[in-house]
């Protein structure tokens, strides 16, 4: 039988059950999604659970984190499914506000990270920076949690919300949960639906790839170098590379020639009009 779990969908309905919570003296933990929900999500639910008592979960499929040309309409929605596997996991709550709950009419603020957003991502997708920054703030504020839990497979993203909470003194503690991965290596995404049999056969090479970078710079390799080979070698393979690219992994600047300390190979490709992207630590082998 599914298992039945609280939701809301108005900030001064998860208000009221975040101070009830709170006159109890328990930590809150916020996990945000846009549903369509998968292992990875659920992942950090997993880690939201060793950091407080009460875990808040939202689905909200945010429209301003989305290019006029991109998948907004068709991003995949499944909210029964998604609210039974987030009662699986030990969700105590799910916030799943309407657009207009988040965006009411005159709604004009927007917060953005330029120095963090301008490349990487941030280049092929111009304001979907902006879109997640002030989503996750507005959320911040409406659910006012100890601990907020992200994905390592947004790498960008994940360094944008750290940067954003520090910036702004939000006082909450960022998470970050490592990527999970099929069985053959590619990384769980919502938008892996969207890829043809072919296309998935491909497509976890982008993470062999990846991790072939990370050998190579472990061993020695100029960044330059190793950045183009992969670039090459994805390319014959199919795939239309948008970046890889060699960064300090807490400033995102690039870096050049061999590497002196951990850095983040990151990529991004596009199968057919699918867009992947993934990343791998240097500092950790065969990954
Ligand atoms: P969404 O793509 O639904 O992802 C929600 C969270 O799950 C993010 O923190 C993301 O990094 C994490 N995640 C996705 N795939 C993962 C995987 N394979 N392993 C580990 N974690 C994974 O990211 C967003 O939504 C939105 O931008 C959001 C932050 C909710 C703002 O709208």
């Amino acid at each position: 039988m599914a298992q039945s779990i609280a939701t809301v969908r108005t900030v001064k309905g998860l208000r009221s059950q975040v101070a009830h919570w709170r006159q109890t003296g328990d930590a809150i933990a916020l996990v945000p999604t846009m549903g369509a929900l998968h292992a990875g999500h659920l992942s950090l639910i997993t880690i939201a659970k060793e950091y407080a008592k009460r875990v808040v979960a939202s689905i909200f499929v945010n429209p301003t984190q989305f290019g006029p040309k991109e998948d907004f309409k068709r991003y995949p929605r499944d909210e029964a499914g998604d609210l039974g596997k987030f009662a699986q996991a030990g969700v105590d709550l799910v916030f799943i506000p309407a657009t207009e709950e988040m965006y009411p009419q005159g709604f004009a603020t927007r917060v953005s990270v330029p120095s963090l957003t301008e490349d990487l991502c941030g280049a092929a997708r111009p304001n979907h920076f902006e879109g997640v920054a002030t989503i996750v703030t507005k959320l911040f504020l409406q659910c006012a949690p100890d601990v907020a839990v992200f994905g390592e497979k947004d790498y960008q993203q994940l360094l944008v919300i750290k940067r954003l909470v520090r910036d702004l003194n939000i006082p909450v503690e960022i998470i970050a949960g490592p990527i999970v991965r099929e069985q053959d290596g590619l990384a769980l995404s919502s938008r892996n639906a969207y890829l043809s049999t072919a296309e998935r056969n491909t497509a976890p090479i982008l993470h062999q790839v990846l991790s072939e970078v990370a050998r190579a710079l472990a061993s020695g390799e100029g960044c330059d170098a190793a950045s183009s080979a992969a670039r090459f070698k994805l390319e014959g393979k199919g795939f239309r590379v948008d970046y890889v690219a060699i960064r300090d992994q807490e400033t995102l600047a690039p870096l050049s020639g061999p590497i002196r300390g951990p850095a983040r190979v990151m990529g991004a490709v596009y199968l057919g009009s699918t867009r992947l992207i993934d990343n791998v630590p240097t500092a950790l082998k065969n990954r």
